[in-house]
């Protein structure tokens, strides 16, 4: 089968990229490079196409990917610090609205990433359909993109449209994202340089984190799973833990001392709970988690010492 993943140059994309390629598919890379890597594309034997997906109702060359069985939507503008609505609106909603009509019209089934964002700091457990405040423009886009999603799934029963809510996710490809990278992935690079990880008093807040390789696992659960699966899910390990635990994890696999140094949280808005209410996604989707903090910390940084 043929598929095509959008924003494949970045973290989780290129994973998918991967993950589809070894099941024996064909697999068409559309990203326009603004924040992901060439290389996280290293190693991937299908087709890569530079595309702005903010500019897909423009573009004829579009047609010329034709034909797909399916798309892995996962290009957006991630850094939620960018304060520029419109732009977010655009690259985040207004490219989704337009991918969905040509894929509609064209009959391809369609999963997009949305984001935990869109519950702002709602109390935990996160529902689908509750809590729905997202504090900033990057958390509303992709609110607005469930919205959008909902109405064409209303609109068109017969299409497979399916969101998936991705909690905090952490793995191997993410380097390019700097400051918006994992807090996995910052934590672990400053106790190797033999800094004290710093964290905001007192380390309790806790998060869904979730390894890539399940994030990958719903998508395909998302594209693949038999019947009507048409809908918004949320993609965690339905397990809240602390940044405290995260550092005792990193620490006792880097066989390090525990030196935390905690500071004070100078953002007036931060989550301090997110935990993802799984239980559609696990007997809609059929999708299981397969990595605890602990194993998935485990893997990623085995990743990251063979690549170093
Ligand atoms: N990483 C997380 O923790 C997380 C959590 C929730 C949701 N998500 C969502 O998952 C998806 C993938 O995120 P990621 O962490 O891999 O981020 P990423 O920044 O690594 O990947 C996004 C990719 O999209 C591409 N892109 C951006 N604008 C584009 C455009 N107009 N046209 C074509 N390509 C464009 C970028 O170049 C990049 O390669 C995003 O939709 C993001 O909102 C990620």
């Amino acid at each position: 089968m043929r598929f095509m993943v959008t924003g494949g140059a970045g973290f989780i994309g290129s994973n998918l990229a991967f993950a589809l390629k070894q099941q024996g598919h064909d697999v068409v890379v559309v990203d326009d490079f603004s924040s992901g890597h060439y290389k996280n594309l290293i190693g991937f034997t299908g087709e890569v196409v530079t595309m702005d997906m903010a500019r897909i109702e423009e573009l004829a060359e579009v047609e010329s990917l034709l034909p797909l069985d399916g798309i892995f939507h996962q290009a957006a503008i991630t850094d939620t610090t960018v304060m520029d609505q419109k732009r977010m609106m655009k690259v985040n909603n207004d490219a989704f609205r337009h991918l969905l009509e040509w894929a509609v019209e064209k009959e391809i089934p369609v999963v997009y990433a949305s984001s935990a964002g869109v519950y702002g700091n709602s109390p935990a457990p996160n529902r689908v359909d509750q809590g729905l405040l997202p504090e900033n423009i990057y958390g509303f886009s992709k609110y607005a993109m469930d919205m959008t999603a909902r109405s064409f799934m209303e609109r068109h029963p017969e299409q497979r449209i399916v969101g998936l809510r991705y909690f905090n996710v952490y793995g191997p490809g993410e380097s390019h994202k700097g400051h918006a990278a994992s807090m996995v992935y910052q934590l672990y690079h400053q106790i190797l340089a033999g800094k004290r990880p710093r964290l905001f008093k007192h380390g309790e807040q806790k998060r869904d984190f979730i390894y890539v390789t399940d994030i990958v696992q719903a998508n395909l659960r998302a594209m693949f799973s038999e019947g009507d699966v048409s809908g918004v899910y949320n993609v965690g390990t339905g397990t809240a833990r602390t940044f405290n635990d995260m550092i005792a994890i990193i620490c006792r696999e880097l066989a390090t001392e525990n030196t935390v140094e905690y500071i004070d949280n100078p953002y007036a808005f931060y989550q301090n709970h997110t935990e993802a209410d799984i239980s559609a996604t696990q007997g809609r989707l059929g999708y299981r988690p397969e990595y605890t903090f602990e194993a998935g910390i485990a893997a990623y940084l085995k990743a990251l010492q063979s690549a170093r």
